[in-house]
């Protein structure tokens, strides 16, 4: 049930193509892919070669966290370089919801997953219109732009108040969470709502990255079956 998507950004370039490798057969879901513009976020990381050369060495669903202006101009190109899920940021469309829905269409025209990402600032509420639209939201958890920062402990109630809609709207929408998570604070990320879980530093900067994915799906295995659990006990109530 739940996700892990290591985030390209921290990974060893020297060695990109082993570090995928790693990930994957440490069973890691997804690679989590960072696209920076430096204007709608003040860093520049990678773009489409990039993303079209790693498409060839892994079989990992790459789901394509685009942090620029204007990226209807850009999602076709990264459809075809091989993004399985593209997310979009709703800043960018300055709240616009039709702004949204239009791009939200032409990556559905595209025959890609949907995800709108959320900065660590912007309100909820807007957005929940939307969210029945989307196949995942994304909340930020550190300000966009750069790794290694540290969780920001408030953007845990927004996942909170998104999972409690969804539940309501019994809608099938992921919650992802990016930025500053590790296995000191992934229990609290968890119990927060989230389903899709980011992590860069935390996975790449391991001695070993199997080692760092594996740490990662056992409190995953072990926090489901607790929450198992727990369903039984209230049953028995
Ligand atoms: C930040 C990026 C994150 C980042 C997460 O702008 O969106 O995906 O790579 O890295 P860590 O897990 O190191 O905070
Ligand atoms: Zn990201």
């Amino acid at each position: 049930m739940y996700k892990l998507a290591p985030s390209l950004l921290a990974a060893d370039f020297t060695a990109l193509g082993l570090s995928l490798m790693g990930i994957e057969k440490a069973g890691a879901h997804m690679l989590h892919i960072d696209v920076m513009d430096g204007h709608f976020v003040p860093n520049i990381s990678f773009g489409l070669p990039v993303i079209s050369s790693i498409r060839r060495c892994t079989k990992l669903e790459f789901d394509v966290h685009l942090m620029v202006t204007e990226p209807e101009k850009h999602i076709e190109a990264y459809a075809k370089a091989g993004a399985d899920c593209i997310t979009i940021h709703w800043e960018c469309f300055e709240h616009d919801g039709e702004i949204l829905r239009n791009c939200i269409e032409i990556i559905r025209t595209l025959n890609k997953k949907v995800g709108v990402a959320l900065n660590p600032h912007t309100q909820l509420e807007p957005l929940l219109p939307y969210v029945e639209l989307v196949d995942m939201v994304l909340i930020m958890s550190v300000e966009p732009g750069f790794g290694g920062q540290a969780l920001l402990p408030f953007t845990l109630n927004k996942a909170e108040r998104l999972a409690a809609y969804i539940k309501q709207n019994d809608l099938n929408v992921a919650i992802q969470m990016d930025g500053g998570i590790d296995r000191s604070n992934l229990k609290t990320v968890l119990n927060s709502g989230v389903t899709v879980v980011v992590a860069g530093s935390s996975v790449f900067g391991a001695a070993d990255v199997g080692h760092g994915v594996r740490a990662f799906l056992e409190t995953f295995r072990s926090y489901e079956i607790r929450q198992r659990n727990m369903k039984k006990a209230q049953g028995r109530m």
